[in-house]
Formats: C-alpha cells, structure tokens, sequence
C-alpha cells in the first residue's frame, strides 16, 4: 500500500472558502491525500485564496514567496493556488510567480484529482472553466466522518447584481442555486455525522431559486422550511443576503419558523442615496431602513448585521455622515467594515478616487461608533437568558463554549456537557469578544 500523501490546505477570505477547502480535502481525499496542518510535512499546498480587496489578493504572492525554501528542499512538492485569485488571474500567477504548479478557479473543484495526476507527470495544470457539469454533484461524497456542532453549507453561488465595486460576478460567475433535495440530503447527512446548526451560504443567499420537488422554482424561506423538518438539526442560518431579495415569505419565516435563528447579516454598505445609486445598489437608505422595519416586526429581538463601505469614489463629507446617520438608526450588533479598495475591471475603478488618508480616517470613525452599538447590544445581554450550542471545551477546566442564538460567543462552566449539547445559560457577564453565563 502506498503511503497517503499530505495535503495542506490554507484558506482565506469568506465562509464559502471554508466550505470550499473541505470539500476540495474530501475530493483530495479520493486520489490517495490525507489532511495535515502544516505546510513544512505537505506533499501537496494549496492555497484557497480571496480577491475582494487588493490586501487580500496582495497576501497570497507573499505568502507563497514563503514556500521557496520548502519546494527546494522538496522538489516534489506541489503548489496550487485555488479560489477568486486563481479565477480572476489564472495563468498570470503562474508567470509571477513560477514556484506554482496548478492554477484552480472556484468552478472546477471536482476536477482536482486529474489535474493533480498530471502535475506528477510533469508539468503544470490550469483550469479556470466555468464547466457545464454540477460540480456539487461530480465532487466526491464525504467520508462519514464526525463533524463539527455547526457547519456550512452552500445552496447558491455567483452574483447577478454587479455592485460597482464587487468582484464576486466576475469571479465567481452568475447566480445558480442547487436543487433543493440535494441541500436537504446533504443537510441530512450533515446531522447524521453530528451537525446540529447548519449555515445555508451563498453570494446572494436569498436570492436562491432552486428546483424544488416538482420541478418548480423555491425561494430560500421554502428551503429553510424545508430544513425545519429535519430531525436532529436544531438550527439554521444564512449569509449573505441582499436588501432587494428579501421576500415577504423569508421575512414571516423570522417570525415563524422556529429553527431559523434570530440574526441576519444584510449589508447596506452606505447610508448615502447618491452613493448608493453610483454603487448600482438599486436600494436607498430609506427602503433599507423600512425592510429593517418590517423583519422586526415579524421578529424584534433580531441581532442585525452589516457591511459598509467607506471611501468610494466620489465619498464627500455628506455622504458619509449619512452613513453614520444610517447607523444610528438602525443598531447594528455585528459589523464588517472596509475602506474602498480598487478593483481593476470593475466600474468604480475607473472613477475619481477618495484621498486615502480621509478614508482611512472615516473608517475610525465608522468603527469606533459601530465598536460603540456592538459593545452596547453585547451588553443588554447581561441578566438574560439564552440557548447555547456548545462547540468545544473553554480555557478553563470543566468549561464549555458555544454559540448564543444572536451568535454571541458564550461560554459557561459545564462539566457534563459536550460539543453539540444545547443549554439553557443566564449572562453573567459581557467581555470584549463574548459573554460569560451559567447554567441554569
Ligand atoms: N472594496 C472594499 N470593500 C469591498 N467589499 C466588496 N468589494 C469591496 C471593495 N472593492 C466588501 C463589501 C461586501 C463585503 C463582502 O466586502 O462590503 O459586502
Ligand atoms: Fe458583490 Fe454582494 Fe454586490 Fe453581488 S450583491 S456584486 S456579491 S457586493
């Protein structure tokens, strides 16, 4: 018997990677690899890689600078570069840097163990297609192996909206949503293995359309209830959603659907109408903040979650206060915020930039006041009480840490409990990154 060769895998960039890394480790896993953690044992790298800011892209060729010394002392070792770096550059990373061996774009997964067997005749291999066949199903099938309490599941993929300044539909494609029963099964075998939270992913998650069981089209409210059905699984997510695809049946579904937990990620990126216009977001802050409106209606303890962007072209003064303005009003309780970052191809490059040190001081703004509402809605959660799923034994002896409902980390002393139990915990306390509570 051969010995299994080892494959390091490092992952950047959103959860749609993390998804996309284990399942590339389980199709590996099929042509003779195993897992490792370190890249100094591997007989194989790959790094899945983000493009959404140039820091993001910038990182991989220095990262990979680093493995020179590896591949010396190791002739045989393979370096592939996976992910939107790989789609969006292709074979131009193999020119700037000729330490890789296999270039891989975000569609062609399944086709990871050929190109692998022709990189050890020799040679190198590129695969950037945007195939016909479903590489959801061509991927091999995961071993029935543990799993994790909570893990990631995609159901749609690309992006139709072309935003100014975005990437994804360039890289990852135009939307397309798997069929519906083979999310379930999949969600199914899942929680046979273990899961008991299951965050449904995709570019424009609600934006979902899948075949159903009859042919006919679902929204994602349809397939999260669906999802509700499944026995042994005890809670759903998605991200990320865009304001114009929030339909009336997702919207009922936070009031109503019991396993669909209370927190939604929904970015605006700006608070500004004119800038939301230049960014082609098709929304004004106004009709975002009515949608808000109206999801808490259906459920008002819902911990709301954003994106934002600061610094894109043409930004004034106005437009940011704006922003802030937004803000204010909305109470986010998680938040990601960027400063605009060109991207070449995309719209916005080609207009009158923002000077960076004023962007880079609007973004402390930006953070400081969002800091400010995350640390306060954190907070108002000393006293009450929440549902944990815990995931993994703390730092202290006979402690347990896990995930509130509104995704706050909590941890707790536990002695019986083990990952995948559910409790009941009162806070007791609010750190900077999470709370304290007991049981009760
Ligand atoms: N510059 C800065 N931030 C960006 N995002 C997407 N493209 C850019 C860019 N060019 C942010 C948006 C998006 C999140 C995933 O990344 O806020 O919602
Ligand atoms: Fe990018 Fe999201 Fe806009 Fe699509 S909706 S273009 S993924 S920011």
């Amino acid at each position: 018997m051969a010995e299994p060769k080892k494959l390091f895998i490092k992952t950047y960039g959103c959860q749609m990677n993390v998804y996309d890394s284990e399942r590339m480790a389980e199709a590996m896993g099929g042509a003779g690899y195993t897992e490792v953690a370190s890249a100094d044992e591997a007989d194989m790298i790959l790094l899945n890689t983000c493009h959404i800011r140039e820091k993001a892209a910038e990182k991989v060729y220095s990262e990979l600078g680093r493995f020179r010394d590896l591949k010396e002392a190791k002739p045989d070792l393979k370096i592939g570069v996976a992910g939107c770096v790989a789609q969006a550059e292709g074979a131009e990373i193999m020119r700037r840097q000729p330490l890789v061996d296999l270039v891989v774009g975000p569609q062609s997964y399944h086709r990871l163990p050929e190109m692998e067997a022709k990189l050890r005749q020799g040679g190198t291999a590129l695969d950037t297609d945007f195939p016909e066949e479903d590489k959801f199903e061509k991927l091999a099938r995961r071993p029935k192996a543990r799993r994790a309490p909570a893990a990631f599941l995609t159901v749609q993929e690309g992006c139709d909206k072309f935003c100014a300044f975005c990437v994804v539909p360039y890289t990852r494609g135009a939307e397309s949503s798997r069929p519906a029963q083979r999310v379930i099964d999949e969600a199914k075998d899942l929680v046979e293995r273990g899961v008991r939270e299951i965050t449904l992913l995709g570019q424009n998650v609600n934006a979902y359309h899948g075949a159903g069981p009859k042919g006919e089209d679902w929204t994602l409210a349809q397939l999260i209830w669906a999802l509700n059905d499944v026995d042994g699984l005890e809670r759903i997510r998605f991200t990320t959603s865009h304001p114009n695809d929030m339909g009336d049946d997702l919207i009922e579904a936070h009031g109503t659907c019991a396993k669909l937990m209370p927190y939604l990620h929904l970015p605006v990126q700006s608070g500004s109408d004119r800038i939301l216009k230049r960014m082609n977001r098709s929304h004004t802050a106004e009709s975002y903040i009515r949608l808000i409106e109206r999801i808490r209606a259906a459920r008002p303890d819902l911990l709301l979650s954003g994106d934002f962007i600061v610094g894109f072209p043409e930004e004034t003064e106005a437009d940011f206060q704006a922003t802030l303005d937004l803000i204010e009003e909305v109470r986010y309780g998680q938040a990601y915020s960027f400063k605009y970052s060109t991207r070449p191809g995309t719209p916005a490059a080609e207009r009158a930039q923002v000077d960076g040190a004023q962007a880079t001081e609007r973004l402390q703004r930006l953070q400081a006041l969002l800091g400010r509402q995350q640390r306060e809605i954190q907070e108002s959660m000393v006293g009450r009480e929440v549902d944990v799923l815990f995931e993994r034994a703390g730092r202290q002896p006979g402690q347990m840490v896990g995930k509130s409902q509104y995704l706050h980390a909590v941890h707790a002393a536990a002695p019986d409990a083990r990952p995948g139990d559910m409790a009941r915990v009162r806070v007791t306390g609010s750190a900077t990154n999470s709370l304290a509570g007991t049981l009760i």
